[in-house]
């Protein structure tokens, strides 16, 4: 599996990783016993783990701390605070551009007790990688990266990482405390990051994180309709007639994957591979077979001529609907 550092003085590690939001059951059923095993599964890749403490208000660190502390290795784990559920907090409440709220603290007293809580239900003394989930509008983001650092300094934090955020903000951060990964949405239909993200963290040293890298599913070919529960029904790319005119710009990469004789998943990971090796993709899955079967794009080369192509095919603006942070 290729490896890259992860940002200026970090460590080396795979450049795919495992989303474990999946296990939540938001694009559907994922039980107690399978979660465990997808995540044992994924642990003996060697891949960065991503979670967040709002990912199932606290279970997805606790299912990943169960595993953890099952096994005899030291797995990669990366996790992120800032959304608050808890209504005895305060928070500040954001609209998102897939028409719900969040509420967010990312105030130092905050993201101490959140810190705390992460460590306590994963159960390790430190966590290697910890964002911010998204900057809070009513704290300086000085103020809240002045708290990670405190984090660092104390043991408890490896390494930091933002999500979510401006490149301005991005440089802010910077000038506290060496951040070491973003985390930004980053896909064959999402790739604003290349605008300006991408080469202030190439600037600065800070690798890219792109999460839902597959579309939350639409961009493997596979999805054919959303049950009316589903939660990604709230993505405008996926609502009403944009659903149909997106799978038809998705049918010409399934086309690009049968020519090359991989899948539609394969391929659009192998393209974010070849932007760079500061972009680590994370995708998601309940499946073990999925895992094995996303981790080998990573040896997959794309020729030149094939990059450009689906280049052209994706350019920002041809997919139809907004963004989360519009
Ligand atoms: N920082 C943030 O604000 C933020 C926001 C969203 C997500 N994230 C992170 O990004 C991670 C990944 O995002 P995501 O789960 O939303 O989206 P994703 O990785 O783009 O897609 C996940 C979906 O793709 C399906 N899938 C995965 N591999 C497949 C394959 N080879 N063939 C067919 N279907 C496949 C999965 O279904 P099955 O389970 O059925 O395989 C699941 O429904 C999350 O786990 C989370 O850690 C961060």
């Amino acid at each position: 599996m290729i490896k890259s550092a992860l940002g200026n003085n970090g460590p080396l590690l795979p450049r795919l990783g495992y989303g474990a939001m999946v296990l939540e059951g938001f694009y559907g059923e994922a039980k107690h016993s399978s979660a465990l095993s997808t995540l044992h599964h994924a642990m003996d890749q060697g891949i960065m783990i991503d979670t967040a403490d709002a990912y199932g208000d606290g279970h997805n660190e606790r299912l990943i701390g169960e595993v953890v502390q099952a096994r005899k290795d030291d797995p990669f784990i990366a996790t992120k605070f800032g959304i608050v559920f808890d209504p005895e907090q305060p928070s500040r409440e954001i609209k998102t551009g897939w028409g719900f709220s969040l509420n967010i603290n990312a105030s130092p007293e905050y993201a101490q007790k959140a810190l705390d809580d992460s460590l306590q239900r994963l159960g390790v003394d430190a966590i290697d990688l910890w964002y911010m989930h998204y900057p809070d509008p009513s704290v300086p983001i000085e103020e809240s990266v002045g708290a990670m650092a405190d984090a660092v300094k104390q043991g408890k934090v490896r390494y930091l990482g933002l999500s979510n955020v401006t490149a301005d903000q991005i440089r802010k951060a910077s000038a506290i405390h060496p951040i070491n990964a973003v985390q930004y949405e980053y896909s064959l239909w999402r790739r604003e990051a290349e605008s300006e993200l991408l080469p202030t963290l190439r600037d600065l040293g800070i690798v890219l994180v792109g999460w839902s890298p597959l579309g939350s599913g639409f961009l493997t070919g596979n999805l054919q309709k959303l049950d009316s529960s589903d939660f990604r029904n709230t993505n405008p790319e996926m609502r009403g007639e944009n659903f149909d005119s997106n799978k038809a710009r998705v049918e010409e990469i399934n086309q690009i994957a049968a020519r090359l004789n991989l899948t539609t998943a394969q391929v659009s990971l192998a393209w974010l591979l070849a932007q760079g090796d500061d972009i680590f993709p994370i995708p998601g899955t309940r499946r073990t077979s999925r895992i094995d079967e996303n981790l080998l794009a990573a040896s997959v080369d794309l020729t030149p001529d094939v990059i450009e192509e689906i280049d052209r095919l994706t350019r920002p603006g041809t997919f139809a609907g907004g963004t989360l942070l519009d």
